[in-house]
């Protein structure tokens, strides 16, 4: 059998070689989950051989990697913000990007300790509010979906990133069951065209839910709900952030004078895209 050290190098040698850019880190990845032990182990202890038990499921798992499933699903938990976060097939794998959402919403809260009211519409593992709600001790959240699979995972992260007792979940199609006054309303909704899934990369095509992708034909669909019931939710002076795709800011400028909404900020991301529009009502 081989050992920690020997299997890490023959996978990154067999990702490496299928072409995965993310190779060692994937292989480490991999083996620490598959090995249930911790980096410092693996760095101490190098030369103890795999279990069979151990071998199998390292096997199983680099199967699934060749098949191109993201490691975050196969090792079934991501980072986001610096907190952990559970994944299950109903949940978006949370994206760097997104916390350029919480952060534009942190900035623009005038007073963090205040017992402001979130919901988070399409909360997906609950990634967004579980961190609002990380760095807001007196704020209590919402988290909304329309897949109970997202919701029974969002619900374990928010009890897991001690932020429960202050957060509720709720099945709704946007805001149809969900009556306010919020003071933040965050939405990463789904943005994408219909038309454009299939061009998408195989591993967010194949292993993302179609709910989290699917934006309607023009991927504003989600976009003209929000705006439009904001107006009905928002608290007086409350706050909308939504996260855009990177080519959505003038549809999105359009849409909220349409809906009698005032743009505060536009943020960029890290590639500098624009990727969070935050408004109030004018
Ligand atoms: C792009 S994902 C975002 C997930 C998570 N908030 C994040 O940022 O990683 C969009 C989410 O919206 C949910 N969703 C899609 N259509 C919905 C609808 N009509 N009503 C409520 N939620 C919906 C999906 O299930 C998915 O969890």
């Amino acid at each position: 059998m081989k050992t920690r050290s020997e299997a890490l190098t023959a996978l990154r040698r067999t990702l490496s070689e299928a072409g995965f850019e993310t190779a060692a880190l994937d292989a480490r990845l991999l083996l620490l989950t598959a090995l249930g032990i911790s980096a410092t182990e693996l760095i101490t202890r190098p030369d103890i051989p795999l279990s069979p038990d151990q071998a199998e499921i390292l096997a199983a798992f680099t199967r699934r990697r060749l098949n191109h499933e993201p490691v975050a699903r196969i090792v079934g938990t991501r980072e986001f913000w610096g907190l952990p976060f559970r994944l299950s097939p109903e949940t978006l794998v949370p994206r760097p990007d997104t916390e350029t959402l919480v952060e534009t919403a942190l900035d623009l809260i005038p007073n963090r300790q205040a017992p402001l009211s979130i919901v988070d519409f399409g909360t997906g593992s609950g990634c967004i509010l579980v961190a609002l709600l990380h760095e807001l001790p007196n704020a209590t959240g919402l988290g909304i979906d329309l897949s109970f699979g997202a919701l029974v995972t969002a619900r374990a992260n928010a009890i897991d990133n001690r932020v429960g007792s202050r957060s509720h979940f709720a099945l709704s199609r946007w805001a149809d069951a969900v009556s306010g006054p919020f003071d933040l309303i965050v939405s990463n909704p789904p943005y994408i065209a219909s038309g454009v899934i299939p061009t998408l990369d195989e591993e967010v095509r194949e292993h993302d839910p179609r709910l989290a992708l699917n934006g309607g034909p023009d991927g504003l669909e989600p976009y003209r709900i929000l705006l439009r019931e904001a107006g009905r939710l928002l608290a007086p002076g409350g706050l909308l952030a939504v996260e855009i795709g990177y080519n959505q800011s003038e549809n999105l400028v359009s849409l909220a004078r349409t809906y009698g909404l005032e743009i505060l900020r536009i943020a960029h991301d890290l590639s500098g895209n624009p990727r969070c529009i935050t408004m109030k009502r004018s």
